[in-house]
């Protein structure tokens, strides 16, 4: 979830600039969830109740987006070796996005990019089970054994994956590889590599075509659209 100082926060709401959102900070006149803070830089987040003497202050409105994120962006607001995010596909959008969950940097597919923080936080607890559709090729061809291991859920770094439906797209004898539809709920990191590991599989290219209702029809790699209140409506209640 994305902190930020208090002082900006004031400022982006338009109340004062910084330098007076400072001074009335100071001044004792900004309550954060009810306690008088006057300590310059604390550190809030998008649940925090800021009021100015004694006025809620309208925080930024919400949106979601759904992005095609393409293969080679990484998923985190900055990197530290220069490389693209998908942050930097944002940039005409005035909002402080960031990303819903991760897919590795050689991953592409759905991701949602929010502002609301409290949508991001219930899609992203396990207890959710948001399902997520993934297509992998995979060098080698599944056994029957191992698809089982698989639906049943398998052991890697001590932990046993919950139960996934595995679909076989296709299998290239003469390559000796596969493409395999993966449905699972978890998002540990890089789950799915993980799990085509622990059976002896390497995951060549990976992608994510589905997340919970959301699908990329309509979008091409590196484009985005805004959900629909609707489509948001659906995400808040998914259980
Ligand atoms: N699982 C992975 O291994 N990588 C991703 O990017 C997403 C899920």
């Amino acid at each position: 979830m994305a902190l930020e100082r208090l002082q900006k926060v004031i400022a982006e709401a338009g109340i004062a600039s910084r330098r007076k959102a400072e001074r009335m900070i100071v001044a004792g006149r900004v309550r954060v969830d009810g306690k008088v803070v006057t300590k310059l830089g604390t550190k809030v987040d998008t649940f925090s109740n800021i009021t100015v003497d004694g006025e809620p202050i309208e925080r930024e409105s919400l949106h979601t987006y759904l992005f095609y994120k393409p293969r080679g962006v990484v998923s985190t607001a900055s990197d530290d070796k220069g490389r693209k995010t998908v942050v930097d596909y944002f940039e005409e959008i005035p909002y402080r996005l960031y990303p819903v969950g991760r897919l590795d940097y050689d991953t592409s597919g759905i991701l949602l990019m929010t502002n609301d923080g409290k949508l991001a936080n219930k899609l992203m607890h396990p207890k959710h089970e948001v399902p997520k559709v993934y297509v992998a090729k995979i060098s080698g061809i599944l056994t029957p054994e191992e698809i089982k291991s698989l639906t049943h859920g398998v052991k890697f770094d001590g932990h046993k994956s919950a139960p996934a439906k595995v679909k076989i797209l296709h299998t290239d004898k003469r390559k000796n590889n596969q493409i395999v539809q993966l449905t699972i709920h978890e998002g540990h990191y890089h789950q799915v590599k993980r799990m085509f590991k622990a059976v002896g599989h390497k995951v060549l290219k990976l992608a994510r075509e589905r997340y919970a209702f959301l699908d990329l029809k309509s979008l091409t790699s590196g484009q985005y659209r805004e959900l629909s209140h609707n489509e948001v409506d659906r995400l808040k209640h998914l259980d």
